[in-house]
């Protein structure tokens, strides 16, 4: 769709001009770009960060130098141009935070975990990391405002597939979200099962939606009048054979959640894919998803969750990083969000702590927040009880109330380094 605002008159002078103009949403400038700096008609060269000037659509210069005003007003060409109209985002981001993980370690992507396999991040249950300390550290020195607390449904019912949570285990997990409510962020509650139980679908073979339904049920009534607890229905479907009969079961979860009398939190619905920010509308789960509604019929508070690493094949598996995702994935799904008037979280991204990543995540980052109208914000993938040697690692190096961020969080991730405020100059 974004292709075809390419003019033809491009495709014939690339062949034979030494610079061609860069096309819409193409990269034209930043620190150490050697490509085009001119944009097609009907676009502006646009700085949204040191590192990333990107051609907009629209046909005046920025009449102003503050962060929100670098996007021109004007109206884009082109048969969606009401809500592909330039972003009319704040350039800061509501909700950026970090993954604290370790109650959902021994999970894989079968939804398989045994429960005594969860490492609590939390030195008075566990031998390891100080998630505490690091909670604390993000907040008080970085700046970071939610944290996301992923736990297998295997570990809050101690193994026994439905709803009825065990009361010694949910001490324990309760125990990480007062931690993480206590230093003032959002907590998004984040089931880490991949929509399966021990390799059945919800839904769809597996687990019913009654019995997930009865899970939310009973974690929505442990939280109702906690503003800042976040429900994340479910971490990363994948392989789902039936899109539609998957929003049926997040349909389930949303009207336990309400009904139990949280009626106002955020909950957060997840797409196939592995939640992919890329393919949420080519793989039909946007279209699905959007058919989720609140007990009263309206889509309040409803986000969708979305999911997205910068590495050769969107794994968050290596240290080296190869695209910002905005052509592919940001401003397609942007675009979506606006036209249909909805808001998206990302609630996984990460790499390596290299040059390559603190570039491309560092553009991501300032393109997000120019569409904050629409993409909430962003989490870390992860912190909590991983080892330092982790690709992705961002933990923080250090203990009570000295730490040292990881280069990748320190450079951009972190709100204090700046790189969401899109600024110009
Ligand atoms: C709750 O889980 C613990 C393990 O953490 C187990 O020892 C206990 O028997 C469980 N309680 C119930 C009622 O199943």
């Amino acid at each position: 769709m974004l292709k075809t605002l390419v003019p033809l008159s491009l495709v014939v002078l690339g062949a034979s001009s030494v610079k061609a103009q860069a096309a819409v949403w193409a990269q034209c400038g930043g620190q150490g770009w050697t490509g085009a700096t001119t944009c097609v008609a009907g676009s502006v060269c646009t700085a949204l960060n040191d590192f990333y000037s990107q051609c907009i659509p629209g046909t005046a210069p920025p009449t102003s130098t503050s962060p929100t005003t670098g996007t021109p007003t004007s109206s884009a060409t082109g048969p969606s141009a009401s809500c592909a109209s330039p972003a009319p985002g704040s350039g800061t981001l509501k909700l950026v935070g970090v993954n604290i993980a370790g109650f959902d370690f021994g999970m894989d992507t079968t939804g398989t975990q045994m429960a005594s396999a969860a490492y609590p991040p939390l030195t008075q249950y566990f031998v390891g990391k100080d998630g505490k300390g690091q909670m604390t550290h993000f907040v008080n020195d970085d700046g970071y405002n939610v944290f996301r607390l992923p736990v297998g449904w295997q570990f809050l019912t101690n193994n026994v597939v439905g709803g009825t949570i065990n009361e010694t285990n949910l001490v324990e997990y309760d125990a990480l979200v007062q931690t993480c409510l206590a230093t003032g962020a959002s907590c998004i509650i984040d089931i880490h099962n991949y929509a399966r139980w021990n390799g059945g679908i919800i839904g769809q073979g597996g687990p019913t939606n009654a019995q997930f339904a009865a899970l939310w049920s009973a974690i929505a009534a442990q939280y109702k009048s906690t503003p800042k607890v976040i429900f994340g229905v479910m971490n990363e479907p994948h392989d789902i054979p039936d899109i539609k009969l998957w929003a049926g079961s997040v349909q389930a979860a949303v009207t336990a959640i309400r009904n139990a009398g949280a009626t106002t939190q955020m909950i957060l619905l997840p797409g196939n894919d592995w939640t992919s920010a890329q393919t949420f509308i080519s793989d039909g789960s946007a279209d699905a998803l959007k058919t989720v509604v609140n007990p009263d019929g309206s889509v309040t508070n409803l986000i969708f969750d979305v999911h997205k690493y910068l590495d050769s094949d969107n794994s968050g598996t290596h240290a080296e990083c190869v695209t910002n995702n905005i052509e592919e994935a940001w401003a397609p799904l942007a675009q979506w969000l606006r036209c249909n008037g909805r808001q998206a979280f990302n609630t996984e991204t990460g790499g390596g702590n290299t040059a390559s990543c603190i570039t491309y995540m560092c553009q991501q980052i300032a393109y997000q927040a120019q569409n904050s109208d629409v993409i909430l914000g962003y989490v870390g993938w992860a912190a909590g009880n991983f080892d330092v040697s982790y690709v992705l690692s961002e933990l923080p190096a250090g203990s009570g109330s000295s730490w040292t961020d990881t280069t990748l969080v320190s450079s951009c991730m972190a709100p204090k380094a700046g790189a969401q405020k899109g600024a110009t100059s």
